[in-house]
């Protein structure tokens, strides 16, 4: 009797399982889970979310500076979010024959900061950051809360140069989010020593935006993790080819090696070369050259391997996403793929060395593990084995001084400017 009772319960845990895996079987892509779709409609999710883009590029040339405060698209509710602060203006617009099609697709909701308003607000709070030079500090203005927001490390708070700045920024009453910074960069060093060796079908030698990096400095013998950013070439000479990354991840005397996803922290397998330009600001991007000695391959894909349709996306263009609330995601060594919100299409924040600020940047809701710096922040084409590249992973606030992920954000170093700033172009697929 008792085993039969064993039995039914196994089978019965059986069919919980199947059915538990079923659910979930539906949402195994990273843009199905931002959006708590399931895969098969994430087609459809991608195409409302360029029909409400190209409405919100079309209204954003008809929205004045102090009538209006951002806009920002929301793919679930589908509609493009206007923030408000003149009723009489917001029927004007609606009434034109421009933006007469699209009515249903808007909200106008009335707010109380005008864009002229929050520009000069973030243009002071940028000249106050020069003048107090605050550690850890990222400034930037969020559409949604139609506000100003500083972010800085909790355990930076009192010292004299931020202390200074914070209370020099209180008279534009933006909103503070203070992060956890120093435990969480301890915890942020997972060691994956005992994650099993990723087997790549013989193609371990090729190097792939999101690919892991081992950067081993020869005279201390430390090595660091960074990301793969992507394929790039120097656009006058077709024949040095780079690997892109973030200029943080620079290390004096250092040999970079691929470290493929889940492999140990000692890997010395493939050598790809070494750092041979690297800037801080006002961009924080870095070039390794790919040694005549390195036996790896650059691939103009991302790596995605988790997801079984979609192992690798094709590069297609370089092009930045903008509307507020559009997805982005990064590819990673630590994350591997992940997608979260635009938060903020411009903003501030200091460079590793404290010296100078990086002026132009996203802000994207996102957690991210230490390790995927440098990797590249892409948006899904409508065929999902495309992608778009759209800047690289500089930094992140993780926990807030509350414990919560929820407020976690990453910075993006937007490709268009490290491509005004550099000789390089972006090897693509097509
Ligand atoms: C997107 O816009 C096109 C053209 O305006 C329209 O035909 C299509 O139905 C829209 N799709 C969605 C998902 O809204
Ligand atoms: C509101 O907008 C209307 C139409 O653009 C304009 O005539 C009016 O002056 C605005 N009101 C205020 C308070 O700015
Ligand atoms: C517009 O958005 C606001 C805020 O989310 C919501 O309260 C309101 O009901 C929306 N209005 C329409 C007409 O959808
Ligand atoms: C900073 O100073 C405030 C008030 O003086 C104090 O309450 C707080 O604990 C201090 N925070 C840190 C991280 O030292
Ligand atoms: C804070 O800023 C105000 C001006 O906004 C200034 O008068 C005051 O001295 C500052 N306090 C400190 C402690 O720096
Ligand atoms: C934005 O609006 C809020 C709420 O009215 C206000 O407290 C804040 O000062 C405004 N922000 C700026 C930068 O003016
Ligand atoms: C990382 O640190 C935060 C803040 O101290 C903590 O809440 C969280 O549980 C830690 N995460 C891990 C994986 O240890
Ligand atoms: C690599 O790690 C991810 C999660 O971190 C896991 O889903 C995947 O199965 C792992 N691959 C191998 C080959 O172990
Ligand atoms: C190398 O690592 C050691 C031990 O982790 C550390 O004390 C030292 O500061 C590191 N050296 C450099 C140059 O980063
Ligand atoms: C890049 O350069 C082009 C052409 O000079 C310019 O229109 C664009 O605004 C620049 N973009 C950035 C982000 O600097």
């Amino acid at each position: 009797m008792k085993g039969i009772y064993i039995l039914i319960n196994q089978i019965l845990f059986v069919f919980m399982l199947s059915n538990f895996f079923m659910v979930h079987s539906l949402q195994l892509e990273p843009l199905a889970k931002l959006w708590n779709i399931d895969d098969e409609q994430i087609p459809e999710y991608l195409n409302i979310e360029k029909n409400l883009s190209t409405i919100d590029g079309i209204l954003k040339s008809y929205l004045d500076n102090d009538n209006f405060g951002g806009t920002y698209i929301n793919v679930i509710q589908r509609k493009v979010f206007i923030n408000t602060l003149n009723e009489t203006a917001a029927e004007q617009i609606k009434n034109r024959p421009e933006i007469r099609p699209y009515v249903n697709s808007l909200n106008f909701s009335i707010a109380s900061n005008s864009t002229a308003k929050l520009n000069s607000g973030i243009k002071d709070i940028l000249n106050l950051a020069k003048r107090y030079n605050p550690a850890d500090c990222l400034g930037y203005t969020d559409a949604k809360v139609n506000n100003i927001v500083i972010a800085t490390c909790v355990e930076d708070r009192n010292n004299t140069r931020n202390a200074a700045f914070l209370n020099a920024t209180k008279i534009y009453y933006p909103i503070y989010i203070y992060y956890i910074c120093i435990p969480e960069k301890n915890n942020n060093t997972i060691s994956q020593n005992n994650m099993k060796f990723e087997s790549r079908n013989g193609i371990v030698d090729y190097i792939l935006a999101g690919d892991g990096l081992n950067i081993y400095e020869r005279t201390t013998r430390n090595s660091t993790k960074c990301s793969v950013g992507f394929w790039a070439k120097n656009r006058l000479n077709p024949n040095f080819n780079f690997i892109a990354t973030a200029g943080h991840c620079f290390r004096q005397n250092a040999f970079y090696y691929l470290l493929p996803w889940n492999s140990t922290n000692e890997n010395f397998k493939y050598y790809v070369g070494e750092m041979i330009i690297y800037y801080q600001s006002p961009i924080d991007f870095g070039l390794i050259s790919i040694s005549s000695n390195s036996n790896v391959t650059p691939v103009a894909n991302i790596r995605n391997t988790d997801s079984k349709k979609y192992a690798q996306l094709q590069i297609k263009d370089n092009i930045v996403v903008s509307s507020n609330g559009a997805h982005l995601c990064i590819s990673g060594l630590r994350s591997h793929v992940k997608c979260g919100y635009v938060k903020a299409l411009s903003g501030f924040a200091s460079t590793v060395d404290e010296k100078e600020f990086i002026e132009n940047l996203f802000v994207v809701s996102m957690y991210i593990i230490e390790g995927d710096s440098g990797g590249p922040i892409f948006s899904y084409n409508q065929d999902l084995i495309y992608a778009s590249l759209n800047g690289i992973l500089l930094g992140s606030f993780d926990y807030d001084i509350n414990g919560d992920i929820n407020n976690a954000i990453i910075q993006v170093q937007p490709i268009d400017f490290i491509l005004n700033n550099t000789a390089i172009k972006v090897v693509t697929v097509t």
